[in-house]
Formats: structure tokens, C-alpha cells, sequence
């Protein structure tokens, strides 16, 4: 494994960000894994599954409403900046690929951001399939504005299968790119824990910023440990 001193993201010309809950948690959202992290403390079958919400809507919902209050309380950190001014300031295409429902990415500029996990901020209805978006912190009106069914958090919960479409257009991005850097993610959910690597296949360098190692450590390239802003201060420097 070489030094990352010798990566300049200007010699890459199409880049992918692959982030997990690690980019967003110098915002002060809390990780899902680790110590303090939200399934410590929340049974996630309880609240982040359908069964869960076909039995208890109501409950689901309250851990919903509070997730959206905290991660609105919140804001975008440095290492969400970098990404965006990759995306702004290089002559090179960039795609974010996220595992994070807050919308940070977004919020802090980049544009061409793909969810593969859904959006903390959308709601829909599987009845009518209606749907809605607001930013509000606690959703006051849990019922859908055209037939009256239960909105449904947009976000995809364990056991559910990610949306075609944004597994498409996300390894159509990794098949393409001639660098990948994975950011903040235990790997360790898939499918998208897997989907970094494939950029292997295409002679990708690929680049994993963690202070920790994870189970798929030893595919990178370049490892860098620290927090992502840090790390990302180092590794884009315009
Ligand atoms: P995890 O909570 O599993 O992992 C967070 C990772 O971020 C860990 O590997 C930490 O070491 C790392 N980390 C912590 N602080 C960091 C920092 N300042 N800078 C960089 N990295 C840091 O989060 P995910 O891998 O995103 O799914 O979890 C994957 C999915 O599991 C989530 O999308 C969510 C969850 O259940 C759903 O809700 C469907
Ligand atoms: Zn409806």
C-alpha cells in the first residue's frame, strides 16, 4: 500500500464519493454502529423494519420524528464542503453515492447525489403512492393528503430492497470511475457494502477514509485513518 501523498484528485477525471453515517458524524448525527451508536440504543427491529410499522405505526413513527428533529439540529460539516467543491471545482465528473438519509451532501452543494437508502425528509404512500417532502423537523401530519393511509418514512429499512433505478445509475458511476473514495462506512450492510469494490474490476484506485479498519480494508488501495474531514482536507487540496 503506497502513501496517499502521491494521489492528486485533479489527475482523476471521473470520481465517486462513497459515504456512509461516518461523513456525518462530525455534524453531531450519531453512527449506527459503535459505541453511542443508534442500534446500541434502539432495537432496529423495533423501528426500522415493516413489520415494525405494520404493527406499530405510531411507535415508528415517534423514532422517526425524533431522528428528524436531531438530524435537523444539525449541519453539514467540512468533509460534506470538500465533496461539494470537488463536484464545483474540477474538471471532472464527480457522483456522490450515499448510504445517509439526512440530505448533508445536498445542503452542503453537491448536486449529483444518489440515495441508496432513501431520504429521512420523504414520506410516501404505498397505497396511492403518493408522496411528499418537507423539511419540517417533526412531521405533524402522518396521514396521506389524498386517500388518508399511513405515510411511509421513504427510507429504506432492513429487509427492504434498494430502488432499481438508484443501484443503476450508482454502479453505472462506479463501473465508470477512475477513482473511488469510501468514506465513513462500516461495510457491513449490503448490497451497498459490496458496491465500492466493483471499481476494482475497471482499474479504479480506490481510496477508504476511516479511523477504524473494516472488514473490507484490505481491497483499498490507500487507507487513510482519521475523520473525514481531516482526511479529505488532506487528500483534496485544490
Ligand atoms: P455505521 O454506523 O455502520 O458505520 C459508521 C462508520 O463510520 C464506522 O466504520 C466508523 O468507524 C466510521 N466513522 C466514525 N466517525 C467517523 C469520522 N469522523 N470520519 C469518518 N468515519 C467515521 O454506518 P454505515 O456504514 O453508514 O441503513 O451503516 C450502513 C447502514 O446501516 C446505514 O445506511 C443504515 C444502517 O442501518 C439503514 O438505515 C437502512
Ligand atoms: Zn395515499
Amino acid at each position: 500500500m503506497t502513501s496517499t501523498k502521491s494521489v492528486r484528485v485533479q489527475d482523476f477525471k471521473r470520481i465517486v464519493f462513497f459515504t456512509g453515517a461516518g461523513v456525518s458524524a462530525e455534524s453531531g448525527v450519531p453512527t449506527f454502529r459503535g459505541k453511542g451508536g443508534m442500534w446500541e440504543q434502539y432495537d432496529y427491529q423495533s423501528y426500522a423494519c415493516q413489520d415494525a410499522f405494520e404493527k406499530d405505526p405510531e411507535k415508528v413513527w415517534t423514532f422517526n420524528n425524533m431522528r428528524r428533529s436531531m438530524v435537523g439540529a444539525c449541519q453539514p460539516n467540512e468533509a460534506h464542503r470538500i465533496i461539494a467543491r470537488c463536484e464545483q471545482d474540477l474538471d471532472a465528473e464527480v457522483t456522490v453515492v450515499t448510504q445517509n438519509i439526512d440530505g448533508f451532501h445536498q445542503i452542503a452543494g453537491s448536486q449529483n447525489v444518489l440515495e441508496l437508502h432513501g431520504s429521512l425528509w420523504r414520506v410516501r404512500c404505498d397505497v396511492c403512492h403518493n408522496q411528499h417532502t418537507s423539511h419540517e423537523p417533526s412531521l405533524e401530519d402522518l396521514h396521506c393528503d389524498r386517500c388518508g393511509s399511513w405515510w411511509r418514512p421513504d427510507i429504506v429499512w432492513f429487509g427492504d430492497n434498494l430502488l432499481q433505478a438508484v443501484i443503476e445509475k450508482s454502479m453505472r458511476a462506479i463501473y465508470a470511475c477512475d477513482l473511488l473514495v469510501s468514506i465513513g462506512t462500516s461495510a457491513v450492510v449490503f448490497p451497498a457494502a459490496q458496491m465500492p469494490l466493483e471499481a476494482r474490476n475497471v482499474g479504479a484506485t480506490l481510496i477508504e477514509i476511516n479511523p477504524e479498519e473494516t472488514r473490507l480494508s484490505s481491497f483499498y488501495d490507500h487507507c487513510m485513518r482519521g475523520p473525514a474531514s481531516k482526511m479529505l482536507a488532506e487528500l483534496c487540496v485544490f
